[in-house]
């Protein structure tokens, strides 16, 4: 019968202390804030009445890690010229300066979580709105995190259903 040496026990069990430790700390030390994004950009108007494809503005989400938040060059194809609507004025001066719109990231787990939009989008093949349920309908842009993303059980749930991997190291690394 095989023995379990009690070196390997102690290092085995400080380092699950050690992890759950770590994140838990991590997680008090978050604090959430409500943004002001600085254009009030309409997903529900550029998705829903101008039919753009989510690619159109978050095109690294099926090749990289991150979706990411779009070039002010994809803007300024339809908004650069002079505009008496504040929020429309507001693109095309970024544009005709030459500046990114700093739009701030809100969907941002703590950097213990390891997400890939790569995985999920193109290896196992799932639709934007199976994690993102009610960005096309949303008229203002993102103050706070989307409530249908928060928790680790929501991750879980799919693991289990898609029977994808539940190992903590997969996603904590
Ligand atoms: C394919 C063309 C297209 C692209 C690309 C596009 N838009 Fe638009 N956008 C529109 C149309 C069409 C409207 C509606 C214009 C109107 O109501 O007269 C609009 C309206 C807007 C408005 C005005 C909303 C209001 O109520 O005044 C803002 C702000 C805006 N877009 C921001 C952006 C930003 C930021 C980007 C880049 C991330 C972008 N748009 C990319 C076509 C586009
Ligand atoms: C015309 C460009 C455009 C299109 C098309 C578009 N988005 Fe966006 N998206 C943006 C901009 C600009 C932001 C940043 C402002 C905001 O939060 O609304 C953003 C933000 C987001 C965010 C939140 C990022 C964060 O802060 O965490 C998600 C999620 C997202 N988009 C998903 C989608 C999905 C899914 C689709 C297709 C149904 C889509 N977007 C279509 C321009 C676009
Ligand atoms: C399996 C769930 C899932 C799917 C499918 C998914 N996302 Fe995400 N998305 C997330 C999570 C989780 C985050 C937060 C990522 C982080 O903390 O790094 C996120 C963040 C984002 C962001 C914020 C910026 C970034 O790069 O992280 C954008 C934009 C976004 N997603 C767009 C999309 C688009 C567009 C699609 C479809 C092509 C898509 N997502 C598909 C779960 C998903
Ligand atoms: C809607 C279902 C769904 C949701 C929600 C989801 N996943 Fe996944 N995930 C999958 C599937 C299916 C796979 C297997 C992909 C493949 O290899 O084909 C996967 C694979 C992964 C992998 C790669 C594991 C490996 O084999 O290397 C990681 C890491 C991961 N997901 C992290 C996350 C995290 C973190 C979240 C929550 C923020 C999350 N996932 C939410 C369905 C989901
Ligand atoms: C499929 C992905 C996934 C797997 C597998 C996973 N986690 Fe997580 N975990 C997450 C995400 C995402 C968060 C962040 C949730 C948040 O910020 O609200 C998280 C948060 C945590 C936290 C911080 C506190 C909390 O409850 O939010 C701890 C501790 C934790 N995980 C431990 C573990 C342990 C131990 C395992 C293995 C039994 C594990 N996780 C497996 C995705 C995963």
């Amino acid at each position: 019968m095989e023995r379990i040496r009690l070196p390997t026990l102690i290092a085995g069990l400080s380092a699950a202390t050690f992890l759950v430790v770590g994140l838990a700390v991590a997680r008090a030390c978050e604090g959430p804030a409500a943004v002001v994004q600085p254009v009030a950009f309409d997903h529900s108007l550029h998705v829903g009445d101008v039919q753009l494809e989510c690619a159109a503005c978050h095109g690294s989400a099926g090749t990289n890690r991150h979706a990411g938040l779009p070039s002010i060059r994809v803007c300024a194809q339809c908004h650069s010229g002079p505009s008496d609507r504040p929020e429309l004025a507001k693109v095309s001066g970024y544009a005709a300066r030459g500046e990114q719109i700093p739009f701030v990231q809100v969907n941002r787990y703590p950097g213990h979580v390891y997400f890939s939009h790569r995985v999920h989008v193109s290896l196992a093949e799932m639709s934007c709105g199976e994690c993102h349920v009610d960005v096309a309908r949303m008229p203002r842009p993102y103050s706070r995190p989307d409530a249908s993303m928060q928790s680790m059980e929501d991750c879980m749930s799919c693991h289990t259903q898609y029977g994808a991997t539940l190992e903590c190291l997969a996603c904590h690394q």
